[in-house]
C-alpha cells in the first residue's frame, strides 16, 4: 500500500481482467469466451517512463485501451492520479501504430485540431501548432498534407498533435513500429528529448525489447496469452540523457537485455507457436 502522503500513481491498473467473445476455433477459450488478460496490476509513477513488452497477440493493446478508457475491463479498475477512471481518460494523450492524421487537413491544421475541439480561438491554436511543429523539426512543413509527408514526418506530426494538448499521461501503442530502423531511432531520440524537457508519465507498449530498454525507466514483461499477466519487471538504470542507438552498445544495456530476454524467450516462442495455429 502507498503511504497516504505519497503522490498517487499517474496510472494504476488494478487486477485487470479482459474477457472477449472467442473467435471460432481459437485456443484457450472456454464456453465461447477468451480471456486475453488476467489479474494484471501495474502502475506508472508521475514522470516515469514505463514500457510493457510481450509477444504479439498477448494483450498489450488491450491493456492500453483499458488505460485509455476505450475498453471497460471485465474485472478490476483503473485509477488516474488517484481517481477512479470512468469513461474516456481525459488526462491522457494517445499515439497508436496506425497513422491517425486527418488526410484532409494540413500538418498545421492536424496539430491544432485538438485545441480547436477545446474551443481555443483559431489564431491562438495556429500559433501554438506552429510552435509545436517547429519543436518536432517540421518548421516550414505547416501547409503539407499527410500524403505529402514521409512516414517519419507523419509520426512527428502525430507527436506534436498529442503533446500540444499537454496531457499528463502519454499512452503509446507501438507508435514507431512501422518505421525503418534509422527513422525509428531518430523518432525515439526525439521522444526522449521532448519527454525529458517536461517529464510526463508514459506507458509505452512495444514488442521490441531493445526499444523498451533504451527508452524506459522500467520494463514490464508480459506472458504469452491467453490469460496474459506480468511475469517480470526490470528497473533500467542506464544514465540519461540517452542516445537510443549508442546506449545499445554499452555493457550494461547488453546485460539488461540478456536478463530480460531470458525471461521473455519462452513466452515469445509460445506466442509464435499460437500465431501459427
Ligand atoms: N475486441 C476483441 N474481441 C475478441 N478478441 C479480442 C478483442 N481484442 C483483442 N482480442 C484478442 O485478445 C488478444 C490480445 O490482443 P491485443 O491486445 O491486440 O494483443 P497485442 O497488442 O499484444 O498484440 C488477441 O488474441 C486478440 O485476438
Ligand atoms: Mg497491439
Amino acid at each position: 500500500m502507498q503511504a497516504a502522503t505519497a503522490s498517487p500513481a499517474a496510472l494504476a491498473l488494478d487486477q485487470i481482467t479482459c474477457t472477449f467473445a472467442a473467435r471460432p476455433g481459437a485456443k484457450g477459450h472456454s464456453a465461447g469466451r477468451y480471456t486475453a488478460v488476467r489479474d494484471t496490476s501495474l502502475a506508472v509513477a508521475p514522470g516515469e517512463f514505463v514500457s510493457v513488452v510481450g509477444p504479439t497477440g498477448c494483450g498489450k493493446s488491450t491493456l492500453l485501451n483499458v488505460a485509455a478508457g476505450l475498453l471497460a475491463p471485465s474485472a478490476g479498475h483503473v485509477d488516474i492520479f488517484g481517481k477512479r477512471l470512468a469513461g474516456i481518460n481525459a488526462h491522457a494523450g494517445y499515439m497508436f501504430q496506425a497513422d491517425a492524421l486527418m488526410p484532409w487537413r494540413s500538418a498545421l491544421a492536424n496539430v491544432r485540431a485538438g485545441l480547436e475541439f477545446r474551443g481555443v480561438p483559431q489564431g491562438d491554436a495556429s500559433s501554438q501548432a506552429r510552435d509545436w511543429l517547429s519543436r518536432v523539426g517540421l518548421g516550414g512543413f505547416e501547409d503539407r498534407y499527410p500524403h505529402q509527408l514521409s512516414g517519419g514526418m507523419r509520426k512527428r506530426v502525430a507527436l506534436a498533435q498529442m503533446l500540444i494538448l499537454d496531457p499528463q499521461l502519454l499512452l503509446m501503442d507501438e507508435p514507431f513500429s512501422a518505421l525503418d530502423v534509422q527513422t525509428r531511432q531518430l523518432m525515439e531520440n526525439e521522444l526522449l528529448e521532448l519527454w525529458s524537457a517536461n517529464r510526463k508519465s508514459v506507458l509505452f507498449i512495444t514488442h521490441d525489447l531493445e526499444e523498451a530498454i533504451s527508452l524506459s525507466d522500467r520494463v514490464i514483461v508480459l506472458s504469452a496469452g491467453p490469460q496474459t499477466r506480468p511475469i517480470g519487471e526490470f528497473a533500467i538504470d542506464l544514465p540519461r540523457p540517452r542516445d537510443v542507438a549508442e546506449i545499445r552498445m554499452t555493457p550494461r544495456f547488453v546485460e539488461l537485455h540478456q536478463a530480460i530476454w531470458n525471461q521473455m524467450k519462452a513466452e515469445v516462442l509460445k506466442g509464435y507457436a499460437q500465431s501459427r495455429q
